[in-house]
Formats: structure tokens, sequence, C-alpha cells
């Protein structure tokens, strides 16, 4: 640690602190919260379609030449409707997949628990919205006999090509938007369900385009209809379209991703206590936490280490920082000596009082940690002002 920077009553609740208690000279600050703990990461071009718990392909044998419908295509999931396809019923069509399936089986989605799923998707123009139902994805009660739980769906509102996401107990509209300037273009989704009966359940829908957010809505409704709820994507449409929509068409899918909301702790670590190679604690810049933050010295390689006690497992590490200026301070973070994150970016966060955070997971192991991060570029760090270790 450079003490030169402290202030004299700094400098003396340290020593105070050390001759009193020498572990409370790092104070730490704990919190109780929640995290996403990541439970499914399938990859389309490894795994193939065993990220699922079923497959749905032509399941009533109405199109044996189209097979297969659902297949991994590069590193998508692909679903194909062609025009003779039929369900089991024949006023429809379906081809779906559905759950979430690891390497040592399917997951179970619970009364209780909130998940969130996110994914990248792609709508050709061939995919319309119809004026009867066109779902891209439902969550469910597994079995048959029940009514699905939310839907995405594709449908015709006044004539105008819509996507939209609804709980279906009590009819809510989570949102809806224009499906037009979405075809043919990825979209990315995102999913939250919290399971529940009645106003114990909730949903939230974001969907973005190249970082910009279209939609993000949540509403309360009922979320459980027994059981557990599934999750299912792919196409299942109703052939009673009257706009001419239903075409030969397919949907394709990426970077599925599925977590479980967990209770979590929060410790924050002030850098104005950790270890600073080539830098000073100052405080002439407000917004921080605590007494100050660590300015470094403008050089690569200077660095500040903090020391996390912590259990064994994954972690979310959390950076507070400024950059007051236009060019990235990126920074490699190593944890008890092995990098686990290259040059990571801070970019401008507008001015030196305008703080950001950024967030990476790393593992850690039971006990003390040396978390360091170093400066890559001349311009040195950012000004750093706590890192906070979520587990
Ligand atoms: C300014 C600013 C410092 C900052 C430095 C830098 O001097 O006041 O807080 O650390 O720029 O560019 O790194
Ligand atoms: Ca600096």
């Amino acid at each position: 640690m450079t003490g030169g920077n402290l202030s004299r009553s700094q400098l003396g609740t340290l020593v105070g602190a050390a001759l009193l208690a020498p572990a409370a000279a790092r104070p730490a600050t704990t919190t109780s919260g929640v995290a996403w703990k990541l439970m499914w990461a399938p990859e389309a071009s490894t795994g193939g379609l065993d990220a699922f718990e079923t497959i749905e392909d032509d399941r009533a044998g109405s199109h044996p030449a189209g097979q297969p419908h659902i297949f991994p295509e590069g590193n998508n999931f692909r679903f194909t409707m062609h025009t003779v396809d039929r369900d089991t019923m024949t006023d429809r069509q379906r081809q779906e997949v559905t759950g979430t399936r690891t390497p040592t089986g399917y997951l179970r989605w619970l009364l209780g628990e909130t998940w969130r799923v996110t994914y990248s998707m792609y709508i050709p123009s061939s995919l319309k919205a119809s004026t009867t139902f066109t779902h891209i994805s439902q969550t469910k009660r597994p079995g048959t006999g029940t009514l699905p739980i939310t839907v995405t769906s594709l449908r015709r509102v006044d004539g105008v090509q819509t996507i939209e996401h609804k709980i279906i107990e009590g009819d809510v509209l989570v949102g809806r938007a224009p499906l037009n300037p979405l075809h043919d273009t990825w979209i990315d989704a995102e999913y939250e369900i919290r399971i529940g009966e009645g106003s114990a359940g909730s949903v939230r829908w974001v969907l973005r385009r190249a970082g910009t957010t279209l939609i993000d809505a949540t509403r309360t409704g009922d979320t459980y209809l027994g059981d557990r709820v599934r999750p299912k994507w792919g196409i299942y449409r109703s052939l009673g379209d009257t706009s001419g929509s239903l075409q030969e068409c397919y949907l394709l899918l990426t970077n599925m991703r599925a977590y479980k909301q967990v209770a979590a702790t929060a410790t924050r670590l002030e850098a104005e206590y950790a270890t600073i190679s080539q830098g000073a604690v100052e405080s002439d810049h407000t917004g921080y936490s605590g007494t100050g933050f660590v300015n470094s010295d403008n050089v690569a390689g200077s660095f500040v280490q903090w020391t996390a006690q912590t259990l064994a497992g994954s972690a979310t590490l959390t950076v507070r920082y400024a950059n007051g200026t236009t060019a990235d301070r990126p920074m490699d973070v190593s944890v008890n000596g092995t990098l686990v994150a290259s040059a990571v970016s801070f970019p401008g966060t507008g001015s030196w009082t305008a703080w950001a955070s950024k967030s990476i997971a790393a593992d850690l192991v039971a006990g003390a940690n040396t978390i360091r991060l170093t400066a890559t570029a001349a311009g040195g760090c950012p000004n750093l002002d706590y890192l906070e270790v979520l587990q």
C-alpha cells in the first residue's frame, strides 16, 4: 500500500485499526443480494440437439422427405417449416424443441424460482406474422392438456405484422413491437420468468438489436400450472391464417443460455485499501464510494491488487471505475496469479466524476484470493473505486 496520499485522518484510522485488529485495515462491506448462475450454454456446432429435452421434428410423420426439419446449421439451431408439414392436429404445423438439457440431465424450472434465458434469433421475412397463432417460443407445463403459460408470437394486428409476448392466464400482453424492421436481421431476446401463482408470478421480456433496446417490459401474472415450467422454441402455427402469410420458412436460434437466480453475497473491497503499484489514493473527483479512489500512473504495468476471502466456486467480479478520457484504458484481470481476462476494455465514462461498472466472471478458491488489475496500455488504469465480489 502506498500511504503517501492518505490524509492525516485516513492514516490515523488505518494505524488505529491496525493496532486494535489488523484484519480491519482493509474493510470489506458485505451485502446480500441475488446473482444469475449460468446453468445451460449449448453450442449447436458441438452438442447439436442434445441441448434440448425433447425434439418434436414432424412428430406426426407428415413429411419424411423433408427430414430433418430441426438441425444444427453451423452454430445455429435451425427449424424449417414446409407448407406441407402437418402436426397431429392437422389444422396446424409444429417443429419445436422443448426443455434445457445439460450433460448431466435436463433442468427443472420449479415453483418459486426465477429463470432467465437469453439467445439470438434470426426471423427471415418468409416467417411472417399471421392472423391466427404463430408461436416461436412458449413455456408450458410438460404433458398434454394444458394451455401454454407464456408465448412469443408473430401476430397480425390491424394488418400490421408484430412480435408479441403474452402471459396466457388473464391474456396479459407483456410487450409488442412491429415485426417488419426485425425481419432478416439478428435480434437478441431475453426472457425472465418468476414462477409463481397469481400475482406471485411475473415475466420480463426484452428485445435488442445491435445493442439498442427495442422492448424491455415486465408484467405480473400467473406463471405456474403445476409440476414445473418448460420452455419450447421453434415454429408452431395455425393453418387458419387469412392473410396469405404461410409460406415455406425457417427460424434460427443461437447463443442460447439459461440462468437461475440464486442468493448471493456481494463483498465490496475499496481500492483505497488495496495494494497499489505505481499509483496513489486520491479523492479530488466526487462520486466515489469509501474515502477515495486509486489514480494509477499513466503507464502500462501499473496495477491494483485486492485480497478477497471467498468460498470456492464461480464468482462475478465487478470493477467500479471512471475514465474521463475518450481513450480505452484496458486492463488484464488475474486471479491468484493466473490471467482470467486479458485487456478487458474500460472505455471512457464521460468525465472523471462519472463512475461506471464492468463485470467479469472468475473461479475463486476457498480462503484468500489475490485479484489484480494491471494496465496493459500506456494510459494506465482508469481511476478505480472498488472491486465487488459476488458469489
Ligand atoms: C487526470 C485526473 C486523474 C486521472 C488522470 C489520468 O489527472 O485528474 O484522476 O487519473 O487524469 O488520465 O489518468
Ligand atoms: Ca491516472
